[in-house]
């Protein structure tokens, strides 16, 4: 399948979660913003097989609140990347209040040029972010650059999982400001091309799916009075259109969520 890409720029994202956006999905999907929330990050970090004292740069790492969850709960060190200043600065501000500034680090910057040396980390680490990123290519090189010898990615991702039209793909990207999403096989074969073995790839598109029962339920019932008072008639209806359309192509197996792990 010809690849689509629209021109969403790392500004657009900028402006979504400096904006309403970010306070939306984090009232949507919880601070974890992903799908799955902190048992998704556990099955991750088991998966990848985390341990103390380990350093982890989280790319894209929005709240930061799995950033907390990893440093509590196992122990490591964490490096979060994200490119907008709103994220950065809750994720800075909530990570003290934690009291786990000392464990965790936050830069403000694209993921495409990370500010750490080669071979300076154990694990890189992603959870449904990768695909606002413009260039997946260059983030995979950027993550093996990095990584120690032996060191692990591991990430999820929402991906292509099935036959999809540019016509289908076209208001799907264009509520998320996604340039693009990556396939199963896509990510699978960037992977193996910038020097990495492929440990896991698993379609988790039913879970996926599932959880867009719950983000539809969440926006037109138990959100929907907030988001009308806070927000307005129109981020509303936004809302509603994006949970229906994202919700239906899910279930049509066309869009999902992807789990990779690599070792270089
Ligand atoms: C869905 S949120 C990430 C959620 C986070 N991984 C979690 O699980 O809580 C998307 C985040 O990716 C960041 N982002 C998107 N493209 C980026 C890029 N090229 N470089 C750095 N951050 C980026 C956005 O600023 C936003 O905070």
């Amino acid at each position: 399948m010809e690849r689509h890409i629209k021109d969403y720029t790392i500004k657009d994202v900028q402006d979504v979660y400096d904006g309403p956006g970010g306070l939306l999905w984090e009232a949507v999907m919880g601070e974890q913003i992903h799908s799955g929330g902190p048992e998704m990050t556990d099955v991750l970090a088991q998966k990848i097989g985390l341990e103390k004292g380990m350093v982890v740069a989280d790319l894209c790492s929005a709240l930061g609140a799995p950033a907390r969850h990893l440093a509590k709960k196992y122990g490591v060190m964490v490096k979060g990347v994200d490119a907008t200043k709103t994220m950065i600065q809750k994720a800075i501000q909530r990570t003290k209040e934690a009291g786990l500034d000392k464990m965790i680090e936050y830069y403000e910057g694209n993921v495409l040029d990370l500010p750490f040396k080669a071979e300076s980390i154990d694990v890189v680490w992603g959870q449904e972010a990768w695909c606002y990123v413009t260039d997946k290519n260059r983030l995979i090189q950027e993550a093996y650059r990095v990584l120690k010898p032996g060191g692990k990615i591991g990430f999820t991702d929402w991906i292509i999982t099935g036959d999809i039209s540019k016509a289908e793909l076209d208001p799907l990207y264009d509520t998320m400001a996604f340039p693009y999403m990556e396939t199963f096989e896509g990510y699978q074969e960037l992977l193996k091309k910038n020097g990495f073995k492929v440990l896991e790839a698993i379609d988790q598109t039913e879970e996926f799916a599932k959880c867009f029962d719950e983000y539809y339920k969440k926006v037109h019932i138990d959100l929907k009075p907030t988001i009308l008072e806070n927000f307005g008639q129109e981020l509303f209806d936004f809302a509603s259109n994006l949970v229906t359309i994202w919700r239906k192509a899910a279930y049509e197996h066309k869009v999902g969520r992807g789990l990779f792990i690599g070792q270089k």
